[in-house]
């Protein structure tokens, strides 16, 4: 399972960048407003840090406006993915900028159906937003279930990228059920890093090597 980070904050992509930990990145225009200053900016350093695929969000919601805007967005980096809604207007510019052989990212995916819709239009990632389903009392997980089913049913090439992930567990049944990609808020990364009982042994561990230091203080490392 691929893992993403879902942010435009550069302090937390080169810090999970650093340790290995990103295969690429998701943006938003809110995701980008959050972290205020120039987005292009923001953007073009989001590419030149991160090797894998980040995928950058069309603000307009007509075709020729979403084909404009992606030619642009797309010179940020080959590592660029062209995010459209899903929308009528979204799944025509998906076709036609994958025939371009960019790649595209249909966000916005609430049902089985618009996922196929999308798979079918040539994206290479599609995003289901499980926490939103689950905020209005839908089971967001049986959504990537279902998706993990579908696709593999009739071989689609189509990743199952899981979007709006609010926490770790929603990760671990993600892998279970075998969904492509999970896109992570930095936050639920970072509870994925702690154990308590790592924090507890390495503690204890230190206080041995320190008693073990005392009693024999010849002893270096
Ligand atoms: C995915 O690409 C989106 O940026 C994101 O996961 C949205 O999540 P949210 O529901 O937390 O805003």
């Amino acid at each position: 399972m691929k893992i993403f980070l879902d942010t435009a904050n550069l302090q937390s992509i080169r810090m999970y960048n650093d340790m290995g930990l990103l295969d690429g990145i998701t943006t938003n225009p809110s995701l980008l407003a959050r972290e205020g200053g120039d987005p292009q900016k923001t953007m073009e350093e989001i590419v030149r840090i991160v090797k894998g695929d980040v995928s950058l969000e069309v603000v307009s919601t007509e075709y020729y406006g979403m084909l404009e805007e992606a030619r642009k967005l797309k010179r940020y980096g080959s590592n660029v993915v062209i995010k459209v809604p899903m929308t009528p207007e979204g799944l025509r510019a998906c076709k036609t900028l994958t025939s371009e052989g960019m790649a595209v990212n249909v966000t916005l995916v609430f049902s089985p159906n618009q996922a196929v819709l999308a798979a079918k239009a040539g994206a290479k990632y599609v995003s289901p937003f499980i926490g939103r389903l689950d905020d209005i009392g839908q089971d967001g997980m049986s959504l990537i279930a279902e998706l993990r089913q579908i696709f593999s049913n009739y071989g689609f090439k189509t990743q199952i990228l899981v979007a709006s992930v609010r926490h770790p567990m929603h990760v671990v049944e993600a892998a279970k059920i075998g969904a492509d990609v999970v896109t992570l808020p930095p936050d639920v990364l970072g509870k994925m890093l702690k154990h308590p009982l790592t924090d507890i042994g390495l503690k204890n561990f230190l206080a041995d090597w320190e008693k073990l230091k005392q009693e024999n203080p010849k002893v270096r490392f």
